[in-house]
């Protein structure tokens, strides 16, 4: 695994995950509230979003487009007068891409508990220049223990390898590619074909533990 080269495409210098990582707080009020009067799931996905886009654009220094939220998961409601904070960080880049990981946790209004982990999500973005074309992204260089074991789990998501698997961009234009790019256009399509057949079924979910 060469997860601290840069970019075999680009001299782009590497940047550690403590450089853009983020936390977005935010206090949730009666407008955030669905019919039982918790918190609405989208509300917290909209979080998610703001804080996974502040950390990609920080990363990659410039714009980030959402390509995908993936097992967002929800562990607990969370309440009006609760005080939210979203977590993100960069856990993983590929070429133009990043895998930004994001727990959310509350702070109950009315107790003094640490704050409980109530949900969590993986999204990609994607960097775009000015016409909204992909941009490369700096290599991601994770610092602690707990950044490393999340940018190995970033690589084995769309398909544990039997081993730890290298870090391929594929050939430019190459159609799949190949090593963990490959892995992932064909985590995709799979997840693609699978949504069409089961149009209602959710992917099975992990949270993102601490
Ligand atoms: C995301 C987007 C820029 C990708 O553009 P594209 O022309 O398909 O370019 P590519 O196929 O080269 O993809 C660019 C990178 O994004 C990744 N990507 C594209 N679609 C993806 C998806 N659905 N999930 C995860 N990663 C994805 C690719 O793997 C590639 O990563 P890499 O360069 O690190 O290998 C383009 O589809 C887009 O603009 N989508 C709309 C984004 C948007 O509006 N988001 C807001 C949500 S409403």
């Amino acid at each position: 695994m060469t997860d601290q080269a840069p970019s075999a495409e680009s001299d782009i210098p590497g940047k550690p995950t403590s450089a853009s990582r983020t936390t977005l707080s935010h206090i949730m009020t009666h407008n955030d509230t669905n019919l039982l009067g918790t918190v609405h799931g989208g509300v917290i996905m909209k979080l998610v979003d703001d804080a996974a886009g502040a950390v990609a654009g920080r990363h990659s220094g410039g714009p980030a487009v959402t390509a995908s939220m993936d097992e967002m998961v929800f562990l607990e409601p969370v309440r009006v007068g609760d005080l939210v904070h979203v977590k993100a960080q960069v856990n993983w880049t590929g070429r133009t891409s990043m895998e930004v990981g994001v727990r959310v946790l509350a702070e109950r209004w009315n107790e003094s508990d640490p704050a409980t982990q109530v949900g969590s999500a993986y999204l990609v973005f994607a960097a775009v220049d000015a016409d909204g074309k992909p941009r490369m992204v700096p290599p991601v260089l994770p610092e602690t223990e707990r950044d490393k074991r999340r940018y190995q789990e970033a690589q084995i998501r769309p398909h544990p390898p039997a081993g730890p698997a290298p870090r391929d961009h594929g050939a430019a234009g190459e159609e799949g590619g190949g090593g963990v790019r490959g892995l992932r256009r064909a985590y995709r399509g799979l997840k693609r074909s699978a949504v069409h057949r089961h149009p209602t079924s959710s992917p099975v979910t992990t949270p993102n533990s601490p």
